[in-house]
């Protein structure tokens, strides 16, 4: 199982506060996702145009985010609107950051995949869904879906090529997938429907984590030829 360019969720929606950002990866490709005051989430390359700071690194003011290092400032669209040391400036249209379509829906923060202005399908549809947790594994993306779909680790029925439900403990819990790296993912779980013993799901998904990584069977070696055999 392979994934493709597409809608990933990379947070829970309830967890990125008005104001703040917070750095993620998707592909190895390095993102800031970041609430502004109004609420609305974005998603952009984690790097500032001037000298390539981590815009996670820098501070949300209003509805612009500011990077750490010298302080210029980017509106919702990713254009440069303020530079400290030229207060005066207008500043030219170029000095602009990259920027992912972004949505949320379920509970989730999604992001398309590609660096392009406008996703070629529409984002995941919203339904109601309240947060649960996200969990980190060293694990690729791919592995993971193939241990989903094997059942080793329950029963997990995909609604998605990235997107995973399952029933704990009376709760309907919906697993989206978010590759980080090669050897790296996060699992956003959301619920359903259902009501769930916060302690009891909280042993599961450590019990899934420490499935997930753990190492694979060891094959049998083949016997050993033996001389003048
Ligand atoms: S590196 Fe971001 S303002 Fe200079």
């Amino acid at each position: 199982m392979s994934f493709e360019a597409g809608w990933y969720a990379v947070a829970i929606a309830e967890g990125l506060e008005p104001g703040t950002s917070a750095g993620t990866r998707l592909f190895d490709k390095e993102i800031v996702v970041w609430r502004d005051q109004d609420g609305a989430s974005h998603a952009w390359e984690d790097r500032c145009p001037h000298r390539g700071m981590r815009l996670s690194f820098g501070f949300v003011r209003g509805n612009h985010i500011a990077c750490l290092y010298h302080g210029w400032q980017y509106d919702t669209a990713g254009q440069c609107r303020y530079i400290p040391a030229h207060p005066n400036l207008e500043v030219p249209d170029t000095i602009k950051v990259v920027t992912y379509p972004s949505a949320e829906a379920g509970g989730l923060v999604w992001i398309w995949s590609e660096m392009t202005t406008e996703a070629p399908v529409p984002p995941p549809a919203d339904f109601a869904a309240r947060p649960v947790r996200s969990l980190y594994v060293e694990r690729s993306a791919e592995s993971i879906a193939a241990a989903f779909v094997s059942g080793a680790l329950g029963d997990f029925e995909a609604s998605g090529p990235s997107v995973f439900e399952t029933v704990i403990d009376g709760a309907r819990l919906r697993l989206a997938l978010q590759p980080f790296t090669a050897e790296r993912s996060a699992l956003h779980i959301v619920r359903l429907g259902g009501e769930a013993d916060p302690t009891a799901i909280a042993a599961w998904s450590e019990g899934l984590r420490r499935g997930l990584e753990a190492p694979l069977p060891v094959r049998c070696a083949a016997p050993a030829a033996h001389a003048g055999a």
